[in-house]
């Protein structure tokens, strides 16, 4: 089955705390660079215990530096947390993907391919405007090589992944949207039920989840 993770994306302790003790047996919770930044290493330590022990924590963070930098820094991070997923950029390069692999212990390391929030125009803009597709399946095979366990991709690249990628690859799936929901910044989205028939192995949903008036509700609504 899919699973998801709802990303909470504030710099606020308590609110992030509450959040997560709600969601409780519902979904997974995803803390990234918001949070950490604001609150760090003490900070998700308190928001996991909300959530309790059963609960998986991704700790999405994107790491992007020299591989001596990102080792020490997915030292860091994990220590204490023991997150089940932490993320870099696979852009990074082999080298610093293995060094997070090794400095990350029992961790997960996930690479980030193409951001979901950038569209061709986008893409071009920073160089990258050949073919999107091809970036991403070379980042993501360059990635795995390197000791990544799993890729976090747009929902329109998990067809092509599954396809290319070995099977035991983890493929974590943000820009999720439920049908005629807002958008927001995510430009190539999909509803979960399209996702999940894809062959996405986690979900990743912030918004939807956050900003709606029953968070629980909404979470449970998208467990489908
Ligand atoms: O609110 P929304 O559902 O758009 O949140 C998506 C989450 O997934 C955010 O926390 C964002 O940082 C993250 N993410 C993403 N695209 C990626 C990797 C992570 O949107 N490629």
């Amino acid at each position: 089955m899919t699973g998801i993770f709802c990303a909470i994306d504030t710099p606020d302790l308590a609110a992030a705390e509450k959040l997560a003790a709600s969601l409780q047996g519902v979904v997974d919770i995803k803390l990234g660079l918001e949070f950490f930044t604001a609150r760090g290493a003490a900070g998700v330590k308190k928001v996991q215990a909300a959530a309790g022990a059963r609960t998986k924590l991704f700790l999405d963070l994107k790491l992007h530096d020299i591989p001596n930098t990102v080792a020490g820094a997915a030292r860091a991070a994990v220590a204490g947390c023991r997150p089940d997923f932490l993320t870099v950029h696979a852009s990074g390069g082999r080298e610093m993907i293995r060094a997070a692999v090794e400095a990350a212990g029992d961790t997960k390391i996930l690479a980030v391919t193409v951001l979901t929030s950038l569209d061709a125009n986008e893409l071009a803009a920073i160089g990258q405007g050949d073919d999107a597709q091809a970036q991403v399946l070379r980042l993501a095979r360059l990635a795995v090589a390197a000791g990544a366990g799993g890729i976090v991709c747009s929902p329109r690249e998990i067809a092509l992944l599954r396809k290319e990628l070995p099977k035991d690859v983890i493929l974590v799936v943000p820009g999720i949207r439920p049908a005629g929901a807002v958008k927001g910044d995510q430009k190539r989205v999909m509803t979960p039920a399209e996702a999940t028939a894809a062959g996405a192995d986690y979900l990743v949903i912030g918004r939807p989840i956050t900003q709606a008036a029953d968070p629980v509700a909404a979470a449970r609504s998208m467990c489908g």
